[in-house]
């Protein structure tokens, strides 16, 4: 397996959640009122897996890498893709806060809520699809055959200090757990 079919497979998961998310975004705009606990497995899947798994893995190992070879030339398309990481961390973590007032019924948290959701469905979908069909490809173009190994051997030692820490089995429990209550909601 190469490096970037690896984080397309992290992708996978990822747009899954995204997919739950938009569920809850739609019946939100309609008025429904999915449970709190949805967020509450939805916050700590996309901030350990997303985030401190995948996007670690892209912005300390990957991005790093191809800074130091390409001295400078990927700067702005490397700063913009850790701008949106960035981006991304902020909503979620206005979306936490905002989960209690939400469950209460407060209008001013139901707005922060859908705000929120709905800018980090957007910007985290966007900045997937230009990863996988732009800034991957350059990549595996960029890299030389021992640099790939050379990177996907760092991958695989901080995999498995990560998996540590915040082991994968969780992360899919958290995925699953939130389509049961986004399903569960809908019948
Ligand atoms: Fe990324
Ligand atoms: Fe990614």
């Amino acid at each position: 397996m190469n490096i970037t079919q690896a984080l397309i497979g992290e992708h996978v998961l990822i747009l899954k959640g995204l997919e739950f998310l938009r569920i809850a975004r739609n019946k939100i705009e309609q008025n429904q009122h999915p449970p709190k606990l949805f967020f509450q497995k939805a916050v700590p899947f996309f901030r350990n897996y997303a985030d401190k798994y995948h996007h670690y893995k892209e912005e300390f190992l990957m991005f790093g890498f191809l800074a130091q070879k390409k001295e400078g030339q990927l700067d702005l398309e490397i700063g913009s893709l850790r701008h949106q990481h960035e981006n991304g961390r902020q909503f979620l973590t206005r979306l936490e806060r905002s989960i209690n007032g939400y469950e209460m019924k407060n209008e001013i948290a139901i707005t922060s809520l859908l705000e929120n959701l709905a800018s980090f469905i957007s910007v985290l979908s966007r900045h997937i699809y230009r990863e996988d069909n732009l800034f991957f490809p350059m990549v595996e173009h960029e890299l030389s055959v021992d640099e790939k190994a050379t990177l996907l051997k760092q991958f695989e030692i901080e995999e498995e200090k990560l998996n540590k820490n915040n082991p994968i089995e969780n992360n899919l429990e958290l995925l699953k757990e939130m389509e049961k209550l986004i399903d569960m909601d809908e019948e």
